[in-house]
């Protein structure tokens, strides 16, 4: 018991970024305890790798070289378009619209499939707690 309450209080377990809500703070919590799983010198999410994640292109699912700014734009404050339907996207950006990044089913989901349109797998813990820092923050 002693050493994981050591082990749990080595890492700042509470979102640093309270500009989530409850829900998404626990699953920031989840992701860093998952993260520290696999690496453990891990500290904490960053924004300038989101950023990379986000914007760097790479061989899709369909075989074409796209990035999350594919779909959802450059700027996240704009609307986007799903280049697979045509279909508009509403801002990512949690300043614009008040509904992004408040579900954590919705995240979850999203992330799950768009990291495989992208990366063609599923992010890691890390990559996701990046690119959730970087779309907060914008
Ligand atoms: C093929 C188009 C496409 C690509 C590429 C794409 N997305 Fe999405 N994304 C969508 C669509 C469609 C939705 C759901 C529609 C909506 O919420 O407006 C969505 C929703 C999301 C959400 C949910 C936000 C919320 O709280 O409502 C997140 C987070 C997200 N995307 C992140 C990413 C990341 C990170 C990448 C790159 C790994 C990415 N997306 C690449 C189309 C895309």
């Amino acid at each position: 018991m002693k050493i994981l309450y050591i082990f749990f209080m080595s890492i700042p377990l509470i979102a640093s970024d309270s500009s989530f809500n409850q829900e998404m703070q626990e699953y920031i919590t989840q992701l860093k305890i998952e993260a520290l799983k696999i690496d453990k010198n891990f500290e904490d999410f960053d924004m300038e790798r989101g950023e990379k994640i986000f914007t760097t292109k790479h061989l899709g699912k369909r075989g074409k070289e796209i990035s999350c700014t594919s779909c959802h734009s450059i700027n996240l404050m704009e609307d986007g378009k799903n280049i697979f339907t045509n279909k508009e996207i509403k801002p990512l950006s949690p300043s614009v619209n008040k509904k992004r990044l408040s579900s954590v089913k919705e995240v979850k989901k999203w992330l799950r499939r768009n990291f495989k349109d992208v990366f063609v797998r599923e992010g890691t813990p890390q990559e996701k707690g990046d690119v959730l820092y970087y779309i907060n923050s914008k």
